[in-house]
């Protein structure tokens, strides 16, 4: 199988309405949407997908944010789609994000930074299994 990367719209950037401009992004580049659903993330959802972050100082405003309106959520394949993703979304610190990347033209803090994407194709496994049955996927 080719490979995947969960790719989410975060609260804010539902609410800049920048969902279209998303994912023309991703098929501009060549990459194929073989999932998609809108959901409002519960606080255990967000303590599973963010697990690797529980325990820090930042978690529970993380939590309240990635819970507090809708997101949604992808899964996108293509050869290199997680590393290129993460080029195409720029820095977790939108401050520091390039224009040109979604961060960089879209946001402008590290806390609301519009967009999240796998940082490995392992966690892109785990991530996508969290969101979606396989039978949601194309
Ligand atoms: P994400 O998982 O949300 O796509 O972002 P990321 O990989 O670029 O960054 P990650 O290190 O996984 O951090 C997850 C989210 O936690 C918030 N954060 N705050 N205050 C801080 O020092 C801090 N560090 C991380 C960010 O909102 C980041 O997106
Ligand atoms: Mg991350």
């Amino acid at each position: 199988m080719k490979e995947r990367s969960f790719i989410m719209v975060k609260p804010d950037g539902m609410q800049k309405r920048i969902v279209g401009e998303i994912i023309s992004r991703f098929e501009q580049r060549g990459f194929l949407l073989v999932g998609a659903r809108l959901l409002r993330i519960s606080p255990e959802l967000a303590r599973q997908h963010y697990a690797e972050h529980v325990d820090k100082v930042f978690y529970p405003s993380l939590e309240q944010f990635i819970t507090g309106g809708s997101v949604l959520a992808m899964v996108w394949e293509g050869e290199g789609i997680v590393a290129i993703a993460r080029a195409m979304m720029g820095p977790t610190d939108a401050a520091q994000a390039p224009s040109g990347t979604i961060r960089g033209d879209f946001a402008s803090s590290k806390s609301f930074n519009i967009i999240h994407g796998s940082d490995s194709p392992a966690s892109a496994e785990r991530e996508i299994a969290l969101f979606f049955k396989s039978a949601e996927l194309l």
